[in-house]
């Protein structure tokens, strides 16, 4: 889990997001499909075309329930939960996805927020991107 220090460190990076969810989010997917694309066979009902509306919104779902998830640092499991279900039973995204997806969003935060993802924020980011990964890969057996 998160120290106390760390919890402040996932909670200042989030507080910058403001009403830029679905732009960061869009970014990370588009990073995401062009530096790893095997993971476009999990999309391929979107329209893949950067900034298009399918990443846009798709981007703002998982920006805004990542920093739902920061406010919940004390209880990941119950927060995520039916995103938990959902990745597990319906999607089966493989768990190998999450670690390109969670480099990614920090590529995003670190080119958007340079002064503000300082070395020390995105240690403590990782590891929420590790918790909540955990958290939506626990329930595939
Ligand atoms: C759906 C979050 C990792 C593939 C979703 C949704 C959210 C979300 C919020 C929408 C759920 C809904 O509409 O009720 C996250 C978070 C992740 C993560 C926070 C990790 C930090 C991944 C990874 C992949 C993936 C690694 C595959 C590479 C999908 C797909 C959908 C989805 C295919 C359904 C898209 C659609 O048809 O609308 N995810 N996700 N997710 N996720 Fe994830």
């Amino acid at each position: 889990s998160l120290s106390a220090s760390e919890k402040a460190a996932v909670l200042s990076i989030v507080g910058k997001i403001g009403s830029q969810a679905s732009a960061l989010g869009s970014e990370a997917l588009t990073r995401l499909l062009l530096s790893f694309p095997q993971t476009k066979t999990y999309f391929t009902h979107f329209d893949l075309t950067p900034g298009s509306a399918d990443l846009n919104t798709h981007g703002g779902k998982i920006i805004n329930a990542l920093a739902s998830a920061a406010n919940h640092l004390d209880d990941l499991a119950g927060n995520l939960s039916s995103l938990s279900d959902l990745h597990a039973y319906n999607l089966r995204v493989d768990p190998g996805n999450f670690p390109l997806l969670s480099h990614v969003i920090q590529v995003v935060l670190a080119s958007h927020f340079p002064g503000d993802f300082t070395p020390k924020v995105q240690a403590a980011f990782d590891k929420f991107l590790a918790l909540v990964s955990a958290v939506l890969t626990s329930k595939y057996r």
